[in-house]
């Protein structure tokens, strides 16, 4: 049987091998898919073993960047990522890597929540890979603007420079930003302490404003609750992201596209118990 598996350090509790599960089940694919922690010093070892057998490979915390130095060819979305989430093997024994998270964050917003992106200002909070693998994709729905805000402001200016040539993107601080944007993503890792970043309450039009955390969690996440106390119109978690970023990496491994909704409900209930 076809085998898959997800590359991380720490695996344990990834919920990537119930999610293709359900996928193989839905739509009759015979796969397999396991968890595969590989080494710290060894990931490049590890995963040509794994693909002396294996066809694809999803890749999660810390290896994403090491996985796309090791492809031999990339998707512009995962070139422009600088990072690799999927990884599948060719026809001809080569190492196709992809970056599915932003068009599952991008999907998510538009088919799950039903937001449309094209003419909206949105405010992306972060400048890490999240941010990194989320711009190609949402410069692509064509809004009106992007602006990156983040605590080391640098780090936000380095990333609206790499990306200016595929659209409106600009660089802020947190504290420079007052006036209310259509979209809010938080892509800072903040509400894993329970922190928020520090930005105005004056960024959310009650009822307008949409807040999305790419986190989630049992509990709402920190930025949610802030996000629901603002009077935000919809304030959504980054579970739909998880199994959205899964559904476009199954589809590129087998050609079927599953449907995510009743996957993404199985998850919200685990996640509940
Ligand atoms: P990822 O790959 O998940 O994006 P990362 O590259 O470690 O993770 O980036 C983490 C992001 O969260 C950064 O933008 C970081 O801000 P700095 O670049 O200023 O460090 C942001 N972050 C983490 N904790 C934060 C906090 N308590 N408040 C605000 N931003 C925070």
């Amino acid at each position: 049987m076809d085998q898959y598996v997800v590359f991380g350090n720490p695996i344990g509790h990834s919920k990537s091998p119930l999610i293709h599960r359900l996928f193989a089940e839905q739509t009759g694919q015979q796969l397999e898919y396991a968890t595969l922690l590989a080494p710290l010093d060894d990931f490049a070892g590890t995963a040509r073993r794994f693909f002396a057998h294996g066809r694809g490979a999803n890749v999660t915390v810390p290896f994403k960047e090491e996985a796309y130095r090791l492809c031999d060819s990339l998707t512009r979305r995962a070139q422009r990522a600088g990072a690799v989430n999927t990884l599948c093997k060719q026809a001809d024994g080569s190492l196709l890597g992809d970056n599915t998270d932003g068009a599952g964050l991008v999907r998510d917003l538009r088919v799950n929540a039903g937001v449309g992106l094209k003419g909206k200002r949105i405010l992306l909070l972060g400048a890490g890979g999240a941010v990194r693998g989320a711009l190609e994709p949402l410069l692509a729905e064509q809004p009106a603007s992007v602006v990156i805000a983040n605590r080391t402001v640098e780090k936000a200016e380095q990333l609206a420079a790499a990306f200016a040539d595929l659209g409106p993107v600009s660089a802020s601080g947190y504290d420079w930003l007052e006036e209310s944007v259509d979209l809010i993503i938080n892509a800072t890792s903040a509400s894993l302490s329970g922190e928020l970043p520090a930005i105005s309450a004056s960024l959310v039009e009650p009822g307008r404003t949409v807040c999305y955390d790419m986190m989630y969690g049992k509990e709402p996440t920190t930025f949610c609750r802030w996000a629901s106390a603002q009077g935000a119109a919809q304030v959504l978690d980054g579970l739909g992201m998880l199994a959205e970023q899964a559904a476009e990496a199954f589809f590129l491994w087998r050609g079927v596209r599953p449907d995510s909704a009743p996957v993404l409900a199985e998850l919200r209930r685990q996640l509940a118990l």
